[in-house]
Parts: C-alpha cells; sequence; structure tokens
C-alpha cells in the first residue's frame, strides 16, 4: 500500500549537557559498605555526574536544548513547542518547559513537562511525534532531563549507586514523507503503563501526600525482572506497527540503566551488542535523560548514518514503558 504527503517527525538535531562534577565508584562513602567491583559487575556503571550546587534540572534542560538547536541549525523563533520529560522539576509549578523556552528567548508556541520517569523520553517523543503529525506544531524541543541525586536516599546503597545527573535533548522537524517505512523520521511507537507494580519502583513524598520532595525506593531484583521481557516485547511491538522487524535494525539506543538489563534485552532481540549504544558506564542512570544523553553522544560521534533504522526503549516507576522506532 503506497500513500503519499504524510508528514513525519524527522530528527534534525541533537544536544547534551552532563555537570562538571564526575563521581567515580570510588568515592561513595565508606559507611555505605560497596566497592567499584560489585557496582561495576552488578550494573556496568563505573562513574556518574552530579550537578553542582545552585544546578538546577532547568540549567541542564537549557544547555541541551540550545546545543541541539545550534546542531540543528536553527534559531529559538524556529522553534513552536517545547517538551521536558522529568521527574525532577525544579518547582512543583511551572513546568521546567516554560522556563527553557523563557531562557532560550522563545517567545511563541507552547511548553509543557511530562512524568513517565525512566520512560519519560520516550513517551515525550511519541508525544511529540503526535503533535508534528497532527499538524499542531512544525518543530518541536524535546528535551529529558533530571536531578536525581537530589531525590537519593544516600544510606540506600541498592539504589543510591545506580543514578546521576544530566539532560539530552533533540529537535524534531515536520518533513513531507511517503508514508512507507523506508521515510525518514519517527515510524511508529508503543506505550505502556502498568499501575499495579507502582510500588516496585517509587518516591515516597510529594506535594499532596507530604509536602517534601521524598526519596527514592526501589525493589532492585524485581525490576530487573520485568525490565528484560517488557523492553523486549514493546520493542517488538513498535517494530510490528512499522511493518519491520528486530533484524532490520541498525541501532538500539535503550535507557541507560543497568548493562545487564541492556544486554539481556539485546540478547531477546537477537541483536549483536555492536548494534547497541551503550553509556551507562559513564553516566549511570539519569532516568529521562539518559535515551536523548546516548542518542546525543553517539551523534556527535558520527556513528548514524542517514537511513538507519533506530529503535530507542524505556523502562522506568509507574511501571511504565515503551519504544520508539525511526529513522535517521
Ligand atoms: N554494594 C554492595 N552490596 C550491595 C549493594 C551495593 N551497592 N547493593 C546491594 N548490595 C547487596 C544486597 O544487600 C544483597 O546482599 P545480601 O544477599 O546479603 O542480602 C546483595 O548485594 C544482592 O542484592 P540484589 O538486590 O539481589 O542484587 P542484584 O544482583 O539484583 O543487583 C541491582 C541489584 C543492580 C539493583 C539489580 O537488581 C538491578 O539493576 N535492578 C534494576 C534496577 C534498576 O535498574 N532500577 C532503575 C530504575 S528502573 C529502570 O530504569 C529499569
Amino acid at each position: 500500500m503506497t500513500q503519499s504527503n504524510v508528514i513525519r517527525a524527522v530528527i534534525r538535531g541533537t544536544g547534551h549537557y552532563l555537570p562538571q562534577r564526575v563521581f567515580p565508584n570510588s568515592e561513595f562513602d565508606a559507611s555505605l559498605n560497596t566497592s567499584d567491583e560489585w557496582i561495576v559487575s552488578r550494573s556496568g556503571i563505573e562513574r556518574r555526574h552530579f550537578a553542582a550546587e545552585g544546578e538546577f534540572t532547568s540549567d541542564m534542560a537549557i544547555h541541551a536544548g540550545r546545543a541541539a538547536l545550534e546542531n540543528a541549525g536553527l534559531a529559538p523563533e524556529d522553534i513552536d513547542a517545547v517538551i521536558v520529560a522529568t521527574s525532577t522539576p525544579d518547582y512543583t509549578f511551572p513546568a521546567v518547559a516554560t522556563q527553557v523556552q523563557a531562557a532560550l528567548g522563545i517567545r511563541r508556541g507552547f511548553a509543557f513537562d511530562i512524568q513517565a520517569v525512566c520512560a519519560g523520553f520516550v513517551f515525550a517523543l511519541a508525544n511529540a511525534t503526535g503533535l508534528v503529525m497532527a499538524g499542531q506544531a512544525k518543530r518541536v524541543l524535546v528535551i529529558g532531563a533530571e536531578t536525581f541525586s537530589r531525590i537519593m536516599d544516600w544510606t540506600d546503597r541498592a539504589s543510591c549507586v545506580l543514578f546521576g545527573d544530566g539532560a539530552g535533548a533533540l529537535v524534531l522537524e515536520a518533513q513531507t514523507g511517503t508514508g512507507m517505512n523506508t521515510d525518514r523520521g519517527v515510524l511508529a511507537s508503543d506505550l505502556n503503563s502498568d499501575g499495579q507494580y507502582c510500588d516496585l519502583l517509587y518516591v515516597d513524598g510529594g506535594v499532596s501526600r507530604t509536602g517534601t520532595a521524598g526519596h527514592l525506593r526501589m525493589q532492585g531484583r524485581e525490576l530487573f525482572r520485568h525490565a528484560v521481557e517488557k523492553l523486549a516485547a514493546t520493542a517488538n511491538a513498535a517494530l510490528d506497527k512499522a511493518g519491520l522487524q528486530a533484524s532490520d535494525i541498525d541501532w538500539v539506543v535503550p535507557h541507560q540503566a543497568n548493562l545487564r538489563i541492556i544486554r539481556g534485552t539485546a540478547q531477546k532481540l537477537g541483536l549483536d551488542m555492536e548494534k547497541v549504544i551503550v553509556t551507562v558506564q559513564d553516566h549511570g542512570n539519569t532516568s529521562a535523560a539518559s535515551i536523548p544523553l546516548a542518542l546525543s553522544v553517539a551523534n556527535s560521534e558520527g556513528r548514524f548514518k542517514p537511513g538507519d533504522l533506530l529503535v530507542l526503549e524505556a523502562i522506568g516507576g509507574g511501571l511504565s514503558w515503551g519504544a520508539v522506532v525511526l529513522r535517521w
């Protein structure tokens, strides 16, 4: 079946920002009774970046957004929507996206945040694509930015060693396609949530319940079990919607939570690790920022070529999980 003049949401540029402070595994407090060997063997994480005092989610989102605009060769007035995926906003409201909009000098269009924890960027990208394809926006700045260091329980060694801070961004642009899966741009997405698993990963505070920000609580082993199975399933579901299969994939850009989850998912998809972008060793788990960070780092290294098929997949608190299939 052929169609013509379909609007596609195509990635026009990427950017990222990492806070200056690098925190290697060896620097965790001795009272935690952890080790570089344990952290690397269980998670693949060697170091992460932490935001400086006085450095906020909006600051990192602004840096990453500006870098993505530069990489796209666009000016602030070219952007008509800003979407930030985050679970760690500066304020309860307004949205971080409006702070980004103001700082970058974008004076029109609309801006809002999306909260789907570690799956946030996949949810944001799928929603931005919907807005582009519906003609609501021509160019959308989509950002993932997090300061998880501010919601860690620094006495819980099972969780605090896994997370880091950072931001990544991309510019989505409306371009005309044919409707075939050979088009550039987002070809399909698959989004899922199952709230019955909320106890596996949550933050024990919030505006209406405690009036505090709270701390992250996690059942790591149970999460691990869900992650590999659900990530492979959502990647296959998105590929199926696009009329493609795992053997068509050139690159997987997974949520960077744990190297063992990344490897297990690649194995379930029948993919060689050479096709998987891995940054978890340097960034840790930056939640909604992890996929755009990995995407931007890989793009700056020139790893993607036009026409490559990419699959982005993530799972996080909710549980919420999903995948986006796109052609570079
Ligand atoms: N250092 C040393 N020992 C530790 C540490 C640590 N940092 N953390 C836990 N341990 C100990 C535990 O106390 C336990 O000891 P015990 O056997 O004496 O009770 C032992 O190590 C094994 O603990 P497990 O939790 O069973 O270890 P596991 O092999 O499952 O690895 C991990 C833990 C890394 C958290 C793993 O379960 C995991 O990665 N789960 C997914 C969690 C995740 O990625 N969360 C991010 C958000 S969701 C997402 O993004 C997918």
